[in-house]
């Protein structure tokens, strides 16, 4: 099978296609011919070893693919052949608390992940496509679509009626902005584009401040509210936009901290976190239990995931360097 291995630390470059021996499943597991794989930030921080994010090489890149079952290891009986499937970010982490171990499962990292045309997974970890989902867009989710429901609805426990700050256009708050609105929320945003700003606005984002041309963003979010601040955040800045999420959240507000593109490191202004008693949560994106979740609610809702682009297997490198530009709007797809 065809396949992408991160070889070394050249960066990009370091990112060759190869030919693998197509892998057989055993006991327990099936063996998917994979169709679709989106990207994460996070992805393209792995295959560029940026800010220490380096694992073992040869590795292949990616946790993030949706495909089709081609054929059953011993023991599985809950799936058939033909059987579309998306593959969860951390294939152990089936229910309850985070832990280690399932840190050290997450696909694309510390073990092998999607970007290829086969791979063997446990049956027991995989999750039916939606029907209204194309393998494309069933592929955005494992990621940035279960992180953003972990915090809003698992870890923020969000409400009918209260507002939400989501930073950027990328594919973690596109999707909160999604889920906020299906979930009778308001929703505040903020972006460097203002092209970009219209489009959050046409999804329901009641306002977007252009942080480009003016970073007082916090202030914004504050007039916006009345001064009292936003219930929740979508943190995915870091080090450079947290203490501007701390001041922009209400008394008793929550934030989860989600991203590091601003690095991942820095001056963290603690009393406003604790005078103000906000909930400072960090997300790890999520249980299998929370994506079977989220996939009833994407159902009933018949939401689709907004795709940027969708660039071919042999186009990786192209796929990655979109990424790195942050010009999408969403998630980027490779399709296989
Ligand atoms: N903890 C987890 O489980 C988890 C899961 C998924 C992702 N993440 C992390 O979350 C972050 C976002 O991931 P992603 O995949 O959604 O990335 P992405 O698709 O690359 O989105 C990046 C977008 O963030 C916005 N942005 C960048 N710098 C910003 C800043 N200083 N202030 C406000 N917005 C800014 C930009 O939007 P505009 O162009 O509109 O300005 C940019 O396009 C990354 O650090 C990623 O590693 C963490």
């Amino acid at each position: 099978m065809k396949a992408y291995h991160i070889t070394g630390t050249d960066g990009l470059a370091s990112l060759k296609q190869v030919e693998l021996p197509s892998p057989a499943p055993g006991h327990g597991k099936v063996r998917i011919r994979i169709r679709a794989v989106s990207l994460n930030y996070r992805d393209y921080m792995n295959v560029c070893g940026i800010r220490g994010v380096t694992g073992p090489v040869p590795r292949i890149p990616c946790s993030d693919g949706a495909g089709e079952i081609v054929e059953l290891g011993e023991g599985v009986t809950d799936w058939k052949k033909g059987d579309r499937v998306v593959v969860p970010f951390m294939p152990t982490w089936l229910d309850g608390g985070f832990t280690q171990a399932h840190a050290g499962q997450a696909l694309g990292g510390a073990v092998d992940g999607l970007l290829c045309e086969e791979a063997c997974l446990p049956a027991a970890s995989l999750l039916g496509i939606p029907k209204h989902l194309s393998f494309e867009e069933a592929a955005t989710l494992p990621c940035a679509a279960v992180t953003a429901w972990d915090a809003l609805m698992v870890r923020g426990g969000l409400q009918a009626g209260e507002s939400v700050l989501v930073l950027g256009s990328g594919g973690v708050s596109v999707f909160a902005l999604q889920f906020a609105k299906m979930a009778g929320a308001r929703v505040l945003a903020i972006s460097s584009s203002d092209d970009k700003a219209a489009r959050l606005k046409e999804m329901g984002a009641e306002a977007v401040h252009n942080y480009r041309q003016d970073p007082a963003w916090d202030d914004w979010a504050l007039a916006q509210t009345g001064g009292l601040g936003v219930d929740k955040v979508i943190e995915i800045g870091g080090p450079e936009t947290l203490n501007r999420s701390i001041k922009a959240t209400r008394f008793g507000g929550h934030i989860a901290l989600i991203g590091v593109l601003t690095g991942t490191a820095g001056d963290v202004q603690t009393v406003g976190i604790l005078r103000k008693g906000i909930r400072l949560d960090g997300v790890y994106v999520g249980s299998r239990a929370m994506f079977a979740q989220m996939l009833k609610a994407i159902t009933q809702a018949k939401m689709r995931p907004v795709v940027d682009s969708a660039f071919d297997f042999k186009d990786a490198v192209p796929a990655f360097e979109h990424i790195a530009s942050g010009r999408h709007f969403g998630k980027i797809v490779i399709r296989l």
